[in-house]
Parts: structure tokens; sequence; C-alpha cells
């Protein structure tokens, strides 16, 4: 059989003739593109790049101010609190006969920068929930738990349950005089709900005395079981917001289309 001629390259694959030297500003060396051939070699094998397209680069409304970022703010707060804490975990004992107490007094005297990292934790917790209330009341007076965004509001308020969870819970594990008798005051707050109150006071303290069951039940809750649940509520909260996009100020007015104006003039 005849060899029939290869057909040609397309443009896009032809390697580009060599740049003189006195043009090459370093940008076309071999080592400045292996940044981008990586990218491109991850992208090409997981279109993430559309993905990342799709969620950050969108229109805004006018108006879009910076009371907006309190939501961004308040997931910085939530991510700071889940790096903080990681290494908070990795001396902590949930032991309430005095390990529990004697491994955070290790952390804030003698680890290096423990205490820096203890102190971040703890005033990062009370940040978070200032910021979540902040930016709950910038969603309310905005209205943006109008349609079609009322899910995301729904989803909020759980997060909000989730992160005074967070608080609650936390509150206990240095377990020193007053995280015991505050902690105590709040199960039995929690006893008095109606219906499930009397339920749930029994579920967190793991039984009818406060004690070790009690603690690692706490910890469990508060570094495993209400992390997890935030960070993925949080997914579902952002896909919201980007299919949805965000709320215009309430005082911004929509613009008129041309053929109105001209028709009123
Ligand atoms: C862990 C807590 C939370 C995080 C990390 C978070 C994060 C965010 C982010 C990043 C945005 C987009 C930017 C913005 O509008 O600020 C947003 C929007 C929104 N959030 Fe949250 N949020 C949280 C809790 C809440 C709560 C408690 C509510 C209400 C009960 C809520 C309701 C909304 C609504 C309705 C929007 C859409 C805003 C709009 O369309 O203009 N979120 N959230």
């Amino acid at each position: 059989m005849p060899k029939l001629p290869a057909p040609p390259l397309p443009a896009a694959l032809k390697e580009p003739p060599p740049r003189p030297r006195e043009q090459d500003d370093g940008a076309h060396h071999p080592a400045a593109a292996a940044g981008i051939n990586v990218v491109d070699w991850v992208d090409e094998r997981t279109s993430l790049s559309g993905g990342a397209r799709w969620m950050m680069y969108r229109k805004v409304p006018k108006g879009t101010n910076w009371f907006y970022t309190l939501g961004s703010a308040t997931m910085f707060a939530f991510l700071s609190q889940a790096v903080t804490g990681v290494f908070l975990a990795m001396y902590y004992r949930p032991d309430p006969a005095g390990g529990a107490y004697e491994s955070i007094r290790y952390v804030t005297n003698d680890v290096f920068l423990g205490q820096f990292v203890r102190g971040m934790h703890k005033w990062g917790s009370s940040v978070m929930v200032i910021l979540v209330f902040l930016h709950m009341g910038r969603t309310f007076f905005f209205g943006a738990y109008k349609y079609p965004r009322e899910l995301n509001w729904v989803i909020g308020v759980v997060l909000l349950i989730l992160t005074m969870t967070m608080s609650f819970t936390g509150y206990l594990l240095p377990f020193d005089q007053r995280a015991y008798w505050a902690t105590i005051v709040g199960v039995n707050i929690n006893g008095t709900g109606p219906l499930l109150g009397p339920y749930l006071s029994d579920f967190l303290r793991g039984g009818s005395e406060f004690g070790a069951t009690t603690l690692s039940r706490f910890y469990a809750i508060h570094m495993l079981l209400v992390p997890g649940a935030i960070a993925a509520l949080l997914g579902a909260h952002l896909y919201l917001v980007a299919k949805l996009g965000t709320t215009a100020p309430p005082w911004q007015k929509a613009e008129k289309r041309a053929e109105l104006r001209e028709a009123e003039a």
C-alpha cells in the first residue's frame, strides 16, 4: 500500500521559533515554564480550573462594600481555629483526673510558642462568635435571606448553632474550676428545654454524673463532630453563594433599561 503523507501539525503544537537572546526577559526560561507546566498538567487531568473560574470570576452587584467581607472573615476565623486546634490536640489529654489540666498547663508554660497558639485559639473563638453574629446581621439587614436564598439562611442558622456548640464544648476542656462549674450550669440549662431537654443533658454528661465520659465526649464533639459538620455545611453555603450571587444593598436602585429611560424623557 502506498504510504500516505502525515497530516500537518496544528499551529498550536508547533514549537515557536527561538527568541533572540537580547529579547529574553527570563519569563520564557525553562525554569519559569516549569511552574506553569505543573499547573497545566494537573488541570489537563482534572479540569479543576473550570470549577475555580466558576467559583471566583463572578460579577458582584453595585454597592458591594466592606460589610460583605464578614462571611469570609468568619471563614478565616474558623480556619485559624482549625489550624491552632490541631497543634493543641498534639498535647491535650482528655483525662479528668488531673491529666487535662496538667496538659494545658504544660502547653501554656513549657511548649515552644504554646502560650501563643493557645491564646490564638482562645481569643479566636470569641472573634469567630462575634464575626458570625455580625455576618448574620449583615445578611438580615440587607434582606439576603429572601428568595432565592432562604436555604442559605437556613444553612447559616445551623452554622450559627454549630459555632455556639464549639464554644460551649471547648470551654470545658481546660477542666479547671471555672470550666467545670460553668459547664454544669450550661448542661443544666440545656436540661430545662421542652421535651428533648432532659435527653440532651443526659447525652452531654454521658450519664447522670460529670466524669471521664463527659470530658472525652465533649472533646470528641469539639474536635471531630462539629468541625466536620461546619466544614461540610460551609461547602454547601459557599456553593449557594457562588450559584446565586450576592444581594445588592437595599438602597441600591436597579438601573432602568435604556428604552424605558428614553420613553420617560
Ligand atoms: C461558620 C459560619 C459562617 C461562615 C463561615 C459563613 C460564610 C459566608 C460567606 C463567605 C459568604 C459570602 C460573602 C458574604 O456575603 O459575606 C456568606 C453568605 C451568606 N451567609 Fe454566611 N457564613 C456563616 C454563617 C451564616 C449565618 C449564621 C447566617 C444566617 C443565619 C448566614 C447567612 C448567609 C447568607 C443569607 C448569605 C448570602 C449573602 C448574600 O447573598 O448577600 N451565614 N456566608
